[in-house]
């Protein structure tokens, strides 16, 4: 099972949008895809249709069940088109687990969980909160590669630095094996000049980091907000839209 986290403390970049796409189209694929919700604000439980009265990501990350029992499988109904997702969702209080998660391996609670279901996923999509907190630390610690969705604009740059350090760090001491898979713009508007200059030093900024910037770029689109009102994958939705073609075009270049 590849591990793959969506991070960036900057908030509204689209990290629960490209969790939902990315893991919507391995799904269409025919991939058996867990998704992780380590975000209080539920955003990726709430447009996947997932009950948070059941077991949460944080019952996992305190070990009161196993990810295994916690994952909800989803079905056609809910999620047309896609096989054998499951989700685990996120819970308003994840919001306490800086101060609740504590003690030695803190950092390894997602990691060690994830564990009983290796057999289970071929993928798993981790969505974060924006924050560099415990979350996304258990979640970069699991993790097999980081997308850092950006925006173009400076506030996503300045915060490419911080999120470089934070895995410089898991990666020297708790997980050698992450890799930054590459920075996403998001919410892309092609004939803004500030958009272009932007991209460009995104780009640069990220070469500094030692990763890339995707060849893809993911449009401002309506058609991915409509999706997501609707309670559907942007797949489902329509098939035929910027927001199914970018993010296709991102899965492709990805795996
Ligand atoms: N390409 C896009 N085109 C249009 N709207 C988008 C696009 N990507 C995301 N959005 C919208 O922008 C808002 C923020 O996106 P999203 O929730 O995915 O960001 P986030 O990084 O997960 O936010 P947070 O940091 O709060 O978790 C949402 O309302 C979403 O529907
Ligand atoms: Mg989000």
């Amino acid at each position: 099972m590849r591990i793959i986290a969506i991070a960036q403390q900057k908030g509204g970049t689209g990290k629960s949008t490209t969790a939902q796409a990315i893991g919507a189209g391995l799904s269409h694929r025919g991939q058996r895809v867990l998704f992780v919700d380590l975000d209080p604000q539920g955003n990726l439980t709430y447009v996947l249709g997932a009950d948070q009265s059941k077991a949460t990501a944080l019952d996992v990350l305190t070990g009161k069940v196993t990810a295994y029992k916690a994952a909800q499988a989803m079905n056609a109904g809910e999620l047309p088109g896609m096989t054998a997702a499951a989700v685990i969702p996120g819970s308003p209080y994840l919001a306490g687990a800086d101060a609740t998660i504590t003690g030695t391996g803190r950092e390894y609670r997602l990691a060690e969980a994830l564990k009983t279901v290796t057999g289970a996923f071929d993928v798993c999509i981790v969505d974060t909160p924006p924050a560099l907190g415990i979350l996304t630390v258990n979640a970069l610690t699991a993790a097999d590669d980081v997308i850092i969705p950006c925006l173009a604009d400076v506030f996503s740059i300045q915060a490419l630095g911080q999120i470089a350090d934070t895995v410089a760090g898991i990666k020297a001491n708790c997980n050698p094996r992450l890799k930054i898979s590459g920075i996403l713009l998001t919410r892309y508007t092609p004939r803004q000049n500030l958009t272009k200059d932007t991209a460009d030093i995104l780009g640069d900024a990220a070469r500094k980091i030692g990763t890339r910037l995707f060849n893809t770029r993911i449009r401002e689109t309506v058609s991915l907000r409509e999706a997501q009102a609707m309670g559907k994958d942007i797949f489902s939705y329509n098939p035929r839209s910027a927001g199914a073609e970018d993010y296709n075009a991102l899965i492709e270049e990805i795996f």
